[in-house]
């Protein structure tokens, strides 16, 4: 049974059984959760190290990655993953305006507000890991491309329930598998491994949410809706999966855009790791029934499927 919907509550009332699902969430960050803001574990700069995976460049092993010495390719996996932190933090501003907005007065004793209000302390914390790990990196922020900062205002503003999850959970999906790799690959930078450990631990609460609020605004959607709002979460996808790859970056290090464009779009082992990335958000989609054929083929266009 559902709880009434007051005035001025814009979000979906919660199930009554999914309380105990959102009461666990918030317990467990309460037992496990990190604050790094006072990390000195390394002063020094971490110039001698990776960036990231090198297998999540996406330039690894083109011609122009293979015309690069080490000491470069490890600058330019500084300079991505600075970026990609860039976009993570994007990510995180933006899902707490839209949330936030959606449950200003809703009841906040209730169990999955009480986890929203943690959730949005974590991304706080987190945006200021990756702000750390970025100058740890000796690097700065890449302004963002024109196209992620005109769809984060459009999310911002108009995404609704399953929507707004969806398209959250499309950016910790994604980030998760690619920071699985880096919190445990020791040719990363120190401050990158350790941020992304806390990362995947408390993200994995946040995907768990996420998931259970889809399925609680899915109960009681028509077909019409469902197949809509299907087609914007794999717009959402596709526009961070190409966010990432941002021209400004490349040509910050004196690369020629046009060949390093090139060696992306035929870069096959780029398309391999993003599929990878998006294979666990696309397999939950499927399960209910966000999967449809006109969004099937926007994440098979974008290399996601
Ligand atoms: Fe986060
Ligand atoms: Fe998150």
């Amino acid at each position: 049974m559902l709880h009434g919907r007051r005035f001025g509550e814009f979000d979906m009332p919660t199930p009554e059984d999914s309380t105990p699902l959102y009461g666990e969430l918030f317990e467990s960050a309460k037992r496990l959760s990190f604050d790094l803001r006072n990390d000195s574990t390394d002063a020094h700069i971490d110039l001698d190290w990776y960036g990231m995976t090198p297998e999540w460049s996406p330039l690894y092993g083109t011609p122009t990655w293979n015309r690069m010495a080490e000491t470069e390719r490890m600058q330019l996996t500084r300079r991505e993953v600075s970026h990609f932190l860039g976009v993570a933090i994007w990510l995180e501003v933006a899902l707490q305006i839209v949330l936030l907005r959606r449950n200003h007065s809703v009841d906040p004793t209730r169990a999955d507000v009480k986890f929203l209000f943690n959730e949005c302390a974590d991304e706080n914390l987190h945006s200021l890991m990756f702000v750390a790990a970025i100058e740890r990196l000796g690097e700065r922020h890449s302004p963002l491309d024109r196209l992620l900062v005109v769809v984060g205002w459009l999310f911002r503003t108009f995404a609704w329930g399953e929507v707004a999850y969806g398209i959250v959970l499309a950016g910790e999906e994604i980030f998760d598998v690619m920071q699985r790799d880096w919190s445990i690959d020791d040719r990363v930078a120190p401050a990158v491994r350790r941020s992304s450990h806390v990362h995947v631990v408390e993200e994995s609460r946040h995907m768990s949410f996420a998931r259970q609020k889809i399925r609680d605004h899915l109960r009681s959607v028509s077909s019409v809706r469902r197949n809509v709002s299907a087609v914007l979460i794999a717009v959402g996808a596709h526009v961070i999966a190409r966010g990432l790859v941002n021209k400004k970056v490349y040509l910050d290090l004196g690369l020629d855009w046009r060949a390093v464009k090139d060696d992306i779009d035929r870069n096959e082992q780029h398309r391999m790791m993003f599929r990878r990335a998006t294979a666990p958000l696309v397999e939950f989609l499927a399960r209910e029934g966000l999967l449809n054929t006109v969004a099937g083929t926007i994440y098979r266009k974008s290399n996601l499927l």
